[in-house]
């Protein structure tokens, strides 16, 4: 019998049990930090140098964490299925659990472009480990400031036609701890099949802007994940 394709869709609630901060819950990012300063071309434009810090920190940070119970199920569950990841999430920690297909909407911490060029493959490079801290004065190879490697609110999404063709192709769709706040990413569920089942693992309510049915699992990333293993089993 042909594997099942698991299609699966995640925000910082994903890396929540990693120790990573979500956005919107309380005590999240976005309570910390004004969006508009680190995360808009117009706030690199103003301020590069507090981006850059900015950046520094969470690459700082993430060194640190390690991939939860959530990450890791996920990884294991390409024996079974086809499985393929659609994150939000900037972090690597789905890679660092092994799964080998991780499609990332909004960038990757690790990675550095061009100011100019932010999407010419050929200014992007992945940082080693010992490279987090980027310097004002650093250069991307065609000469320009360096830029973290991260999809700021008003600019395209390049790998959304991508995700969408994904979607298209699931038997299950899983979404996993994302408020379904932020266009593009929120409308992928638009692209599913009609009739597939979809699951959302959340301990909180999350709209889902379709008039679709959804099982959920009110549960944290790790301990909804061994739920959902239980009913995907035949
Ligand atoms: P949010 O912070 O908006 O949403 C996090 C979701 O995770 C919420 O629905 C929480 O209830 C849920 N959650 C919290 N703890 C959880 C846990 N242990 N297990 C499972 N779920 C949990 O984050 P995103 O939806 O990912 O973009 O945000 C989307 C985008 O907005 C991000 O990629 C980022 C941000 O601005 C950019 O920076 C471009």
């Amino acid at each position: 019998m042909a594997k099942k394709h698991v299609v699966v869709l995640t925000g910082a609630g994903m890396s929540a049990e990693s120790g990573v901060s979500t956005f919107r819950d309380s005590g999240g990012l976005w309570e910390q930090y004004r969006v508009e300063q680190v995360a808009t071309p117009e706030g690199w434009h103003e301020d590069p140098k507090l981006v850059t810090d900015f950046y520094n920190g969470l690459r700082r940070q993430l060194l640190t964490k390690e991939p939860c119970e959530g990450h890791r199920l996920l990884a294991e569950m390409e024996q079974d299925c086809n499985v393929s990841i659609i994150t939000q999430n900037v972090d690597d920690l789905h890679e660092r659990a092994g799964s080998s297909r991780v499609l990332h909407l909004h960038g990757e911490l690790f990675k550095v472009t061009s100011s100019m060029n932010p999407n010419d493959p050929r200014q992007i490079r992945t940082l080693k480990d010992d490279e987090w801290e980027v310097k004002i004065g650093d250069k991307a190879p065609d000469g320009s400031q360096l830029r973290p490697f991260i999809v700021w609110f008003g600019e395209a999404v390049p790998n959304i036609e991508p995700a969408a063709e994904i979607c298209s192709q699931a038997d299950v769709f899983l979404i996993i701890g994302t408020s379904l706040n932020v266009y593009p990413a929120a409308g992928l569920i638009q692209y599913v099949p009609q009739g597939c089942p979809i699951y959302l693992i959340d301990p909180k309510e999350v709209s889902i802007p379709a008039c679709m049915p959804v099982t959920h699992i009110r549960k944290g990333a790790s301990e909804g994940m061994r739920e959902f293993l239980r009913t995907l089993q035949p």
